[in-house]
């Protein structure tokens, strides 16, 4: 995609949701970009319009991410989000201070102007998301007020002559009541040509044709949704005779999976070797806790593996090949991919080796720009099986990120939990797992509460899970046992990766994935972790259950099934030798990730 002529163009400041917005731009049917934030006006003079994306700093600290102010004179409409509504109020002559109360969640706003163009769909108050810190306390010359919560009073503004616009919550998130209504309000204003998956696949062909020119590509092939559609793509452009796969099976895979795949490859007509360094991963990772330094290691043993078997295949740089991934956007911007955001995760395709040899140009990413619902389009539209291109993700650290080690438990520093009212029929766990909360990770405490009813989730329990991390600088998670009503205390058990815990997680993660196939949950559920904690009741350790609704796995919320599949998980899972306890994860995205490392 080269040129913004007739896009809407998103000028990133660096938020987590920069690229949510492109991408729902395109699912309108009209074409986006994102551009840094610092882009010449003169550059997007024949863009449609410029939304200013939400960022982690504040607009008055020195540094900060700014823009061309320019370009409030091209006479196209600008819509700022979070800091971007931020900024516009800082450049235009408004003022910008810490807020009073920080908001981050769900929070009613109510709409002070009903003839502003962005907001007439939303009615009189709506329920929206909120992820900040500072605030607009001064409106700048020639705007007016458009919204405010009970927190925030200038949570919307406008100039109506000049068409720009300025918005506190993030509307871009699903969560949000009528984000959509205001975005697509927004683009109607712009006056956009068309776009579609079609028009893009022409572009991307060319883009890749280019790319690869006279090279062939090897690439590493794990039978997840992003590298088997980025494989499909290379394989149909380039050609069978100048694209090879690898499967490495790192012993990391779920039970099977390396035999499946292959078999689902098998009418597809395409190559694949598969190289067995089970052995070889778990020697690396052996004794090895921190989550970052088991993704590093992961990434290197692959490269190692991938290195040797290209050798083996014969496959050298200097006889023209080239690295594929299926790298996607989601995995970029949580590694600080983009230039302002801060890094949330390492993802292995983003570790230093491959980053030298994208500077080479010897790597090809052709679903860097995607989303996964975009992926999945795009793989239907080659002609992939619906099963294989709808398979729930699966992260290329495979089963090793789902695995948690420590030798030692992690008790929480203060006692703020046991004195709280949550403390009726909870327990903090001796562990700690990722969250994401404002622009930043958080490394905290998971809370298990109990019910007599252990197998229906509790609505009061869905509520703690947003109040509980709001509220405490312990915990990000919260779950529900569902296996036991009440644990007395959870014991810590030394946990790290090998053959004996892989194995376990392999059985759980198959029982679990059997179960909701069975019960008819699989497509609905968009992913679903199971994790292996160093934690029991009685010298066994503990899975969570983590079955997520997503749209594109930057937000999300549980996905809650029924008292019986429950039931029926629960009794299998206690049935494993080794498991003693299973536990229901609560929690959204923010605060917490998807996956636990
Ligand atoms: P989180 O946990 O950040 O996950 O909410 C977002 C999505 O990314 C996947 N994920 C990974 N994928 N390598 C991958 O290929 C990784 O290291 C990795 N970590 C998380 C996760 O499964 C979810 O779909």
């Amino acid at each position: 995609m080269e040129g913004t002529n007739g896009s809407i163009v998103i000028l990133d400041f660096g938020g987590q949701y920069a690229h949510l917005i492109g991408s729902r731009i395109r699912r309108f049917g009209f074409r986006s970009m994102i551009l840094p934030s610092e882009t010449p006006a003169d550059d997007l003079k024949d863009a449609a319009g410029i939304i200013l994306s939400g960022g982690p700093q504040s607009v008055y600290d020195g540094g900060s991410p700014t823009a061309d102010p320019k370009i409030f004179d091209l006479g196209i409409p600008v819509l700022g989000l979070c800091y971007g509504h931020q900024w516009i109020a800082h450049i235009l002559g408004g003022k910008v201070e810490i807020a009073k109360v920080k908001e981050y969640g769900p929070t009613i706003m109510n709409t002070v102007d009903t003839q502003s163009p962005l907001l007439e769909k939303c009615g009189k108050s709506f329920r929206v998301w909120m992820s900040h810190g500072d605030e607009v306390t001064k409106l700048p010359d020639g705007f007016t007020l458009s919204a405010s919560s009970k927190d925030c009073a200038i949570a919307a503004m406008m100039d109506a002559e000049k068409r720009i616009f300025g918005i506190q919550f993030h509307i871009e998130v699903t969560h949000s009541e009528h984000g959509m209504d205001i975005l697509r309000s927004f683009v109607e204003l712009c006056d956009a040509p068309a776009w579609s998956i079609g028009t893009y696949k022409d572009a991307l062909t060319a883009e890749i044709k280019k790319a690869v020119g006279g090279n062939k590509v090897f690439m590493l092939v794990s039978g997840g949704v992003d590298s088997t559609v980025a494989y499909t793509l290379l394989h149909q452009i380039v050609g069978a005779d100048r694209v090879r796969g690898l499967l490495v099976d790192t012993g990391l895979l779920r039970k099977n999976e390396a035999k499946n795949i292959l078999e689902a490859f098998k009418p597809l007509g395409m190559h694949l070797e598969v190289e067995d360094a089970s052995e070889e991963f778990l020697k690396n990772l052996d004794g090895v806790t921190e989550p970052e330094k088991k993704r590093a290691i992961i990434g290197q043993t692959f490269l190692d593996v991938q290195k040797r078997v290209s050798e083996k295949m014969n496959l050298k740089v200097e006889d023209g090949w080239m690295l594929g991934q299926g790298t996607i956007y989601p995995d970029t911007i949580e590694t600080g991919g983009t230039k302002h955001s801060v890094t949330i995760k390492t993802h292995h395709n983003r570790i230093p080796i491959i980053e030298e040899m994208m500077k080479r140009g010897l790597v090809i990413e052709p679903l860097k720009d995607l989303y996964k619902d975009e992926v999945r389009q795009l793989g239907e539209s080659l002609g992939l099986p619906h099963a294989l291109v709808h398979r729930q993700p699966f992260p290329g650290p495979g089963l090793g990120v789902r695995l948690l080690c420590a030798l030692e438990p992690s008790l929480p520093r203060s006692d703020e939990v046991i004195s709280d009212q949550w403390s009726v029929g909870s327990q903090i766990l001796p562990v700690q797992s990722v969250g994401v909360q404002g622009d930043g990770r958080t490394y905290r405490h998971a809370l298990a509460l109990f019910s007599s009813d252990p197998y229906t989730i509790s609505p009061v329990h869905i509520e703690l899970a947003t109040s509980i991390p709001n509220a405490s600088k312990e915990i990000n998670r919260v779950l529900q046992c569902v296996s036991h009503d009440r644990v007395k205390s959870f014991q810590f058990v030394p946990t790290l990766v090998n053959t004996e815990t892989v194995t376990l997680l392999q059985e759980a993660d198959f029982v679990v994935h059997e179960a909701i196939e069975k019960a008819g949950f699989t497509e609905k559920i968009w992913q679903f972790p199971v994790v292996l904690l160093p934690v029991g009741i009685s010298g066994g350790r503990s899975i969570v259950l983590r079955p997520i609704d997503s749209i594109d796995a930057m937000t999300a919320t549980p996905f809650i099934f029924p008292a019986d599949v429950m039931k029926l998980i629960s009794d299998r899972l206690l049935s494993l030798n080794g498991i003693d306890c299973v536990l229901f994860d609560l929690t959204s995205k923010p605060p917490g990730t998807i996956e636990w490392e």
